[in-house]
């Protein structure tokens, strides 16, 4: 670039920004009548904690311990039999379910035991995931873990947002905000000079940021918000988040301010943007305009043919129909459980659910994919890697059933699908993603190689 030129934009820049920022200055939040949400209540036993799971299911805590609930199963698994305070909980690629308690951090591919990175830390509070690592919120500050390494970042503080991905993570520390990703190690991508009491990147990337009197999305979008003393609660798995202040007072954003509600002060939000309360009168869920949800297929994921499509609506007694189309052509549903099962999968494309509802209320969704390219599975690679991540902890030889060979997989296959599918294997941890349980139907229909 010439110098003379340079020199021009340098003196122009400002101007520019000056006059961008007079041009979309914070909206104001309108003064909203209070909405009722819709409740659903999904158990009537007492619980005293509640933890929402990224892949749409939930731990909760009773007097009896540590339960996990998958949406597809209609029991829970017991996960850990002592009661205590429930703070957070993750999926980590390398420790499986990993849970801050009270009693301490737990972990653990299988049953759960003690986190090997206990004897390291002292109070844990919230756990992030990112990337194929954690980040931790312990008493000391922030530290980060990966690869059996434990690192401090010291003088951090809270809050910290992960991706939807896990991929990066922000932490505040006094006014500054360090974007910092793993797997590359754990560098600094970029920094601000903004205080920010809350962010977090909802399921379309979009990064939320909630300051002292405004809330701002990546995209540009800001509004002034009416009260002070307020918390942000983004959605994770769709478009929006919440603002609640300390009154019991909560507005629910996307491209707009959408509605005002009453909720509860320790409601926890779920990826759908639907409230949990848990209470001695058991698990009560608040939604508004009812979200869909889809089980197997997540927003950016690719998906390997045969993979089956749940679709899991709010308030299912309410339902009347399930409509699922794939590029503008309505598919059949396998079952009363909104199942689709497609044998041909084009390479990509739209997918757009309309569940409608007996009192004619009508939610959609729609989600862009594309479908990868599975390959044959076959025991050595794929199946023999599976088990000993997933499942050898419990089905050596000398158990009761015994998984360990491929002839094993093969006199069990139905079984195992079926237990998979509906997550109540493997026992006591996170269920197996989509894509492996099509791994698996795949490596039965190529005949077991
Ligand atoms: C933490 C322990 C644990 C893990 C991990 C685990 N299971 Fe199990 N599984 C059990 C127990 C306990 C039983 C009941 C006793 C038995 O059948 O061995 C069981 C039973 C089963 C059964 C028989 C169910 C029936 O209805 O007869 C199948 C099939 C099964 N598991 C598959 C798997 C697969 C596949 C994995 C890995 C993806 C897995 N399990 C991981 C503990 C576990």
């Amino acid at each position: 670039m010439n110098p003379q030129r340079h020199q021009a934009l340098k003196d122009t820049a400002p101007v520019f920004s000056i006059a961008l920022v007079l041009a979309c200055g914070p909206s104001m939040v309108e003064d909203l009548e209070v909405e009722l949400l819709e409740s659903e209540r999904l158990s009537s036993d007492a619980v005293s904690g509640v933890v929402a799971l990224s892949d749409l299911g939930m731990l909760v805590s009773s007097q009896e311990g540590l339960e996990l609930r998958h949406p597809l199963s209609s029991q829970g698994t017991w996960v850990w039999d002592r009661p205590g305070e429930l703070w957070s909980a993750v999926r980590s690629q390398e420790l499986g379910l990993v849970v801050s308690t009270e009693h301490g951090l737990l972990a653990g591919h299988g049953l759960l035991g003690p986190s090997p990175l206990q004897d390291q830390l002292n109070e844990v509070g919230r756990v992030f995931a990112a990337g194929d690592g954690l980040v931790l919120e312990t008493s000391e500050g922030v530290h980060a873990w990966r690869a059996g390494e434990l690192f401090a970042f010291n003088d951090f503080a809270a809050p910290i947002a992960t991706s939807g991905d896990g991929e990066i993570y922000l932490q505040q520390a006094k006014h500054r905000v360090h974007f910092v990703r793993s797997g590359v190690g754990w560098a600094e991508l970029d920094r601000e000079t903004d205080r920010a009491l809350g962010r977090g990147l909802d399921g379309k990337g979009v990064l939320w940021t909630l300051g002292d009197k405004e809330l701002t999305r990546s995209d540009g979008l800001r509004w002034r918000l009416p009260t002070e003393a307020l918390s942000l609660h983004v959605c994770a798995q769709n478009s929006g988040a919440w603002v609640a202040d300390d009154h019991g007072s909560a507005w629910f954003f996307d491209t707009q301010v959408r509605v005002r509600a009453e909720v509860p002060a320790d409601a926890v939000l779920d990826g759908q943007c639907r409230w949990l309360v848990a209470d001695s009168q058991g698990l009560e869920r608040l939604s508004w305009a009812r979200p869909v949800a889809l089980w197997g297929l997540g927003e950016g994921e690719q998906l390997l043919g045969d993979t089956p499509i749940v679709v899991l609506p709010t308030l299912p007694a309410l339902v009347e129909s399930v409509l699922l189309s794939v590029n503008g052509e309505t598919q059949a549903l396998v079952d009363d459980g909104w199942v689709l099962e497609l044998a041909d999968w084009p390479a990509g494309g739209t997918m757009e659910v309309v569940v409608r509802y007996q009192d004619n209320v009508t939610s959609t969704l729609q989600r862009t994919f594309e479908v990868g390219d599975a390959g044959q599975p076959t025991w050595s690679e794929d199946l023999s890697l599976l088990y000993k991540d997933h499942c050898a902890l419990c089905h050596t030889n000398g158990t009761e059933t015994v998984l360990a060979e491929a002839q094993d997989w093969e006199d069990n296959i139905e079984t195992i699908l079926t237990s998979v599918s509906s997550g109540t294997m493997p026992l006591g941890k996170a269920p197996l993603t989509g894509a492996q349980i099509a791994t698996i139907r795949a490596w039965r229909d190529g005949g077991f190689e």
